[in-house]
């Protein structure tokens, strides 16, 4: 009798499998990138070329990152993650698909901008992707690129309330963008602080000399995200566009939500583990520079009220806003807070911290932990249910997850293109063991994929549109 082919090219075996409702102890079948079984366990093991056996592990979907900055140019300074330095850390963070964004350079149209961006990341991947649009001036002709952005996969456009003179919308062409943007059937994402208010803020602690990082948290104070946040939402409810309020910082943020949901609006909400975990102390610090991020850090009372939205299911999505700047970069111009660069690398320990702070700390229940990193982003960027779940027909994007293993993060073990974390010394319960891409697997224990495993995704707005009221 010959030997009996197999079918299933991967089987995931003796393993806990959890999805944004439910937690079962399955086998899970892969075939051709796809989830192609869930059987009971130890049933496809003999159906398999390859076994994984995840005894001891959480069997996760893939987490997405949906705010991370690739090539970031910024005043005198350029991020320093490539696509390839970007997409390894995230896979050692557990991240199966990154969504930069397709920022136009100065003069630069948008759908020249996502056709660079693809082009750079051709190959040059170890995780999927997609790219957010972006329109940093609203003449008529960005304007009208709108539609064919959408059409082109990139359903969801970003705009910037501050960056004044090289990224901001004034709050007329943010009105502009935002209805372009419905009209056609895609989504927001809008970093919401005031500029007049940081300006103001701004010029008078120039006028006393004192422009160094420590003054950072002063010229960003809350309400100036608050009053952003206010009129997003008030452009929300007039244009019906949907839109995400990215790295909510304050807790301010509770009293738009409640509008949000009061007025029915289509409204969600991001935090960053920098904002979940660290306060405004790091201000204090010699090093504070490398702290600075717009917006700022806050205060404990700010800290402890985004947690608890977190908790509370408020907030929709936990990302890390990752934008790599080394030290040396941070510190060249730590007294002057009007040319040092904004942002904070993350993307490698987003998942860590949160399940750290969160599940181990009783606040989150694993399935709420599945849908902030995962699902939630697949939801509001047209990825689900190919991608934030696992179940049969989804992509086998998934992460092993040893859920005991405690310790402590470390620039020098981590893969970001910088020399430092925010979040260096902090012991962290929760660690990736391996991680696939359809399939594929590109992290086991260590980096084993190569750059050409990630693929683009084009993102279908409708389906975001739907999925926005159903998180
Ligand atoms: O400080 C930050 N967040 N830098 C990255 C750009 C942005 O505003 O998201
Ligand atoms: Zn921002
Ligand atoms: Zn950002």
């Amino acid at each position: 009798m010959g030997n009996i082919a197999p079918t299933l090219d991967t089987a995931i075996t003796n393993g806990h499998v959890v999805t944004e409702t439910a937690i079962n102890e399955v086998d899970v079948g892969i075939l051709n990138g796809k989830i192609m079984s869930i059987a009971s366990p130890g049933t496809l093991t003999a159906d398999a070329t390859t076994v994984i056996d995840a005894a001891g592990s959480l069997v996760l979907p893939g987490f997405i990152d949906s705010h991370v900055h690739v090539n970031l140019e910024l005043g005198e300074y350029t991020t320093t993650d490539s696509m390839v330095d970007l997409t390894r850390a995230a896979a050692h963070g557990g991240i199966s698909t990154v969504l930069p964004f397709a920022i136009p350079n100065q003069g630069e149209r948008p759908l020249d901008a996502l056709a660079r961006r693809r082009d750079e990341a051709a190959g040059d991947a170890y995780v999927d992707y997609s790219f957010h649009g972006c329109l940093t001036e609203a003449t008529e002709s960005n304007l009208d690129q709108i539609p064919e952005l959408i059409e082109r996969g990139a359903a969801s456009i970003k705009a910037f309330m501050v960056y004044e003179d090289r990224l901001m919308l004034n709050d007329g062409d943010l009105r502009a963008v935002m209805g372009r943007t419905a009209d056609a059937g895609g989504t927001m994402l809008i970093h919401a602080e005031d500029n007049a208010i940081i300006d103001h803020l701004v010029e008078k602690h120039r006028k006393q000399g004192d422009t160094t990082y420590t003054a950072h948290g002063d010229t960003h104070p809350p309400v100036s995200e608050a009053a952003a946040m206010w009129t997003v939402s008030e452009l929300v409810s007039e244009s019906g566009c949907p839109t995400l309020l990215v790295h909510a910082s304050t807790k301010g943020t509770k009293a738009i939500v409640a509008k949000g949901e009061r007025e029915d609006l289509p409204l969600a909400v991001e935090t960053c583990p920098h904002y979940l975990t660290l306060t405004s102390d790091v201000y204090d610090r010699d090093d504070g520079e490398r702290f600075i991020c717009s917006p700022p850090v806050r205060s404990s009372e700010h800290r402890d009220a985004l947690r608890e939205m977190v908790a509370s299911s408020l907030i929709d999505i936990v990302n890390s806003d990752h934008c790599g700047y080394t030290t040396a970069q941070k510190r060249d111009n730590r007294d002057d807070i009007t040319q040092m660069p904004n942002g904070l690398p993350g993307v490698e320990t987003t998942a860590p911290l949160l399940f750290s702070d969160g599940v181990v700390d009783g606040s989150l229940s694993i399935h709420q932990f599945v849908r902030l990193m995962s699902t939630n982003v697949a939801k509001l960027f047209g990825l689900y249910p190919s991608k934030g779940t696992l179940t049969v027909g989804s992509d086998a994007d998934i992460v092993l997850f040893d859920s005991d293993a405690e310790w402590t993060i470390d620039a020098r073990s981590l893969h970001m293109a910088t020399d430092y974390s925010p979040f260096d010394g902090r012991t962290v319960t929760g660690r990736v063991e391996t991680v696939l891409v359809r399939g594929e697997t590109v992290l086991d224990g260590e980096l084993v994929g190569n750059p050409s495993v990630g693929e683009y995704r084009s993102r279908d707005s409708e389906t975001a549109q739907k999925q926005y009221r159903t998180l």
